[in-house]
């Protein structure tokens, strides 16, 4: 069979994010089942899964009261319209995410994927300020993002976005965006420790904003960790002073908590960590606890209320996916939420990075470790040639890779974004299994370096 699914899959699934040619040639990995913090391949094999399979599992693969939410919804209907009618489980859902969302985030717009969830905050935010006073805001078109910035791939996220690397093609097809700096400490000690790589990146911002805010709609940023820039810590209280700026300069504060969502960083949201609430928050991924594809994008009264008006007014927001609110990924989005807090995952989650914090150290004996960055069970190591100079391997030397193949070779599955070996593992997972993730890595950095000549 596997002979089989290898042939096909190589001759009919285009894969994402992926070098066709190179995993044309690769052995792929085929999954077949999961269960709790494991993968299972169809010939068996077992894997530690260490990417929460792209950052979204919670409570662990085939939880048994997640399947029990999901068969009980679809022996009453699987999906109707939210487009003019509303069904249940979206009520219920909205009406949950009113209640555990900061501050008076109260108002929830469905959509499908992370990307979606940033397109219409963007376009929110921005017809916000038109239906306000389309003279006075005429001018507020244009969104502030950071260096780095991931928002998806869509063509509005990618407008935003700020990785070169995956938007640079795209180029000619994009909005114009304001970019300002990432706190991006270890590749910026010029400046100085982090509280000066924060106060510099402050600066730029205040700069720009004194210059250009009736320009700008809103500003979109990734609460305390850049993800997909290879896991960009930010320096404590700068997402505070992001959001006093935002206020001072009269542009909507908008958070992406895609990736940041759902306890990753070691709280619910990760703007709670400094006490931010923001005009609009986006989340996704771990909402369905890793089980079906829903985001929303979450906004209080005073947004919402802009778009009150008779039908000849055009108010209206003129936006909506054919399975918004669908009841199948609504009613497990609930259960999920009410597992987080029987679990009482948050706490848990707490104390594992502790213990992950103290294990990751070890790490620090091999010489390619540069740096370690993490929030909560959200991990990046940044894989280096040289300490000092920080110079990182080339893509043809593919150490990286090679070091991420290993690591699957020894039963764990992690990803690598450039340089920086990432960790995402199940927010279940048990400290022991954390301990097993971290032990694979170590092996497997030995393995692929040990034979490099590097300086110590
Ligand atoms: N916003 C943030 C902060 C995200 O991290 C993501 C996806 C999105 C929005 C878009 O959500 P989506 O449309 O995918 O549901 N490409 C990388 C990992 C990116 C992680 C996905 N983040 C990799 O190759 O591993």
């Amino acid at each position: 069979l596997y002979h089989d699914l290898e042939k096909w899959d190589k001759e009919y699934v285009w894969h994402p994010f992926t070098q066709m040619k190179a995993y044309r040639e690769s052995k792929p990995l085929i999954i077949d089942r999961g269960e709790g913090s494991y993968l299972f391949d169809v010939e068996g094999k077992r894997y530690l899964d260490g990417y929460a399979s792209l950052w979204v599992n919670v409570h662990g693969h085939n939880d048994k009261e997640l399947n029990k939410a999901l068969h009980e919804q679809v022996e009453k209907i699987a999906h109707s319209t939210l487009l003019g009618s509303a069904n249940v489980p979206s009520i219920l859902l909205a009406k949950k995410l009113a209640e555990i969302t900061p501050g008076h985030l109260s108002k929830v717009f469905y959509s499908d994927t992370g990307a979606a969830s940033v397109e219409i905050a963007l376009k929110i935010a921005y017809q916000y300020w038109k239906n306000i006073d389309s003279e006075k805001y005429s001018q507020k078109n244009k969104f502030i993002s950071l260096n780095e910035a991931y928002h998806g791939d869509t063509v509005g996220a990618v407008s935003v976005g700020g990785i070169d690397l995956f938007h640079r093609i795209f180029e000619p097809l994009l909005f114009e965006r304001i970019p300002m700096p990432s706190p991006y400490t270890y590749r910026m000690t010029e400046y100085g420790d982090a509280e000066a790589v924060k106060k510099y990146c402050l600066d730029e911002l205040e700069k720009l904003l004194k210059e250009r805010a009736d320009e700008v709609a809103g500003l979109i940023i990734e609460p305390l960790v850049q993800g997909a820039a290879g896991m960009i810590t930010q320096p404590f209280g700068f997402l505070k002073e992001v959001e006093k700026l935002c206020r001072k300069y009269h542009v909507l504060l908008i958070c992406d908590e895609v990736a940041v969502g759902w306890g990753r960083t070691g709280s619910l949201f990760a703007c709670e960590q400094e006490d931010v609430v923001p005009d609009i928050m986006c989340v996704g991924k771990g909402i369905t606890g890793g089980y079906m594809p829903l985001a929303a994008t979450i906004t209080h009264d005073q947004i919402f209320n802009a778009f009150l008006g008779e039908p000849d007014e055009h108010k209206t927001f003129y936006h909506g996916h054919t399975y918004t609110g669908n009841q199948l990924v609504c009613a497990v989005a609930l259960k999920n939420i009410e597992l987080i807090e029987k679990r009482e995952l948050i706490k848990d989650i707490a104390k594992k990075s502790k213990h992950l914090e103290e294990k990751l150290n070890i790490l620090y004996e091999l010489p390619v470790v540069g740096d370690i960055r993490q929030r909560g069970l959200m991990v990046g190591i940044e894989i280096v040639k040289d300490r000092t100079s920080k110079e990182t391997f080339t893509t043809k030397e593919n150490i990286v890779p090679d070091i991420i193949q290993t690591a699957r070779q020894n039963g764990l599955i992690i990803r690598e974004l450039g340089p920086v070996i990432t960790m995402m593992p199940i927010l279940s997972m048990t400290e022991t299994e954390l301990d097993q993730m971290v032990e694979i890595v170590y092996r497997s950095i030995q393995t692929v370096t040990t034979s490099l000549s590097l300086p110590r």
